[in-house]
This record gives structure tokens, C-alpha cells and sequence, in this order.
């Protein structure tokens, strides 16, 4: 069976990115027929963790500096805007290695992800969101275990999220 996701709100709507998220990240897992006997059925904490810092669902932040810093030599003024890119933070070769731009479901770095933030303003949400991903997978592996990517995903037009808007799959025999 063949089916195309698609047509999912407008593009300022949370509602949207959040399911195009889901779309990513399926994406990912989908593309990597090789993982897929690894994490089929119930993904690994781990594979979900990838999953997050490859696709970093939320591109960028801003953040105004409430003191005079340096950060790495370079100098920062009190009241400067600064914006921080989570999908870079997210490929750091310090911190998850030289293919940090592959997806790689038993990354041992992977729990290092800076996918919901960090510090007191950590997203609320993360264990829900976790939860939310591990139950989509078991459900979707279980009633479709022949799931796979059949076709080029179209990406969401936004600088705000990274999702997909239009994805075509197949389900199965
Ligand atoms: C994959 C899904 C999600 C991702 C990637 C994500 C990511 C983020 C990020 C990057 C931030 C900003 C952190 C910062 O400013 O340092 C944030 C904040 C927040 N998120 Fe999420 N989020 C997700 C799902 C959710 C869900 C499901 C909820 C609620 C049910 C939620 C509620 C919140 C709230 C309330 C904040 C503001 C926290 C604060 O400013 O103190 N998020 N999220």
C-alpha cells in the first residue's frame, strides 16, 4: 500500500510543527532501512535521542546578553542579540564526533543532544514529547512493520522549525 502525507495546517501553526516533526524524524528512521531490525517494534531511548539532535526540530532562538562575556574569544556586550542554532549546536564535532551529520542510532554522545534546550529554560515538555515519539514508533512498526520512505520528502518552508510537509511512505504489502 502506497499513501502520501501531506497538507498539514498553515505554516505558523505549533500544531503543524509538531506533526512535521514527527514527519522528520520518521524520515530518518525510514531512510535507514540498515537500523531499522534494531529499533522496529520499540526504538531504543538512544534511537530517539538521535533522532532529536539530527533533525533538531526547533532551528534557532534568540537570546539578549545580560552582561559583558567572552565566549571563545569573542567579545559580547550586554543587551547584544545573540541566536543560538540548535541543529548546529546539535552536530558540535567536539562533542558527538566527525560524522556528526550522519544519523547513527547507537551514538553513544546521542543523550548530549541540546534538542529541547538546556538550563532554566529546558523545554517542558521534553518527557511528553520523548513518550510521544517512542509510542508513535511501537504503534506504526507494529500495525506497519514493511514501513518505508517512498519518495523524496518535501521540507517545511520555515526558519523557525525543521519538519516536513509532505511525505510519501509505504505501509506495507
Ligand atoms: C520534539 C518536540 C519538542 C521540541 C524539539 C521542543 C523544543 C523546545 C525548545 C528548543 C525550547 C526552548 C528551550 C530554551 O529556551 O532553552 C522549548 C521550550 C518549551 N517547550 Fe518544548 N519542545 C517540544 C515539545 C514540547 C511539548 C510537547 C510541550 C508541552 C506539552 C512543550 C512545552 C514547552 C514549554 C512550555 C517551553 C518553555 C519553557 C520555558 O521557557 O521555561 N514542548 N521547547
Amino acid at each position: 500500500m502506497r499513501i502520501e502525507a501531506s497538507g498539514v495546517g498553515s505554516p505558523a501553526s505549533a500544531k503543524r510543527g509538531q506533526r512535521a516533526n514527527s514527519s522528520s524524524n520518521i524520515t530518518r528512521a525510514s531512510r535507514r532501512a540498515s537500523d531499522a531490525p534494531r529499533h522496529r517494534c520499540s526504538p531504543k531511548p538512544n534511537a530517539i535521542e538521535e533522532m532529536l539532535r539530527v533533525v533538531s526540530p526547533v532551528r534557532n532562538f534568540a537570546r539578549v546578553a545580560t552582561e559583558d562575556t567572552l565566549l571563545r574569544g569573542k567579545r559580547i556586550r550586554a543587551g547584544d542579540m545573540l541566536v543560538f542554532f540548535y541543529g548546529s549546536a546539535n552536530r558540535d564535532e567536539e562533542v558527538f564526533g566527525a560524522d556528526s551529520d550522519a544519523f547513527e542510532v547507537t551514538r553513544a554522545s546521542a543523550r548530549r543532544q541540546i534538542a529541547f534546550g538546556f538550563g532554566e529554560h529546558l523545554c517542558l515538555g521534553a518527557s511528553l514529547a520523548r513518550l510521544e515519539a517512542r509510542v508513535m514508533f511501537e504503534e506504526l512498526f507494529a500495525r506497519w512493520p514493511r514501513f518505508a520512505l517512498a519518495g523524496e520528502p518535501t521540507q517545511l518552508p520555515s526558519i523557525l522549525m525543521n519538519g516536513l510537509v509532505h511525505m510519501p511512505v509505504v505501509l506495507g504489502p
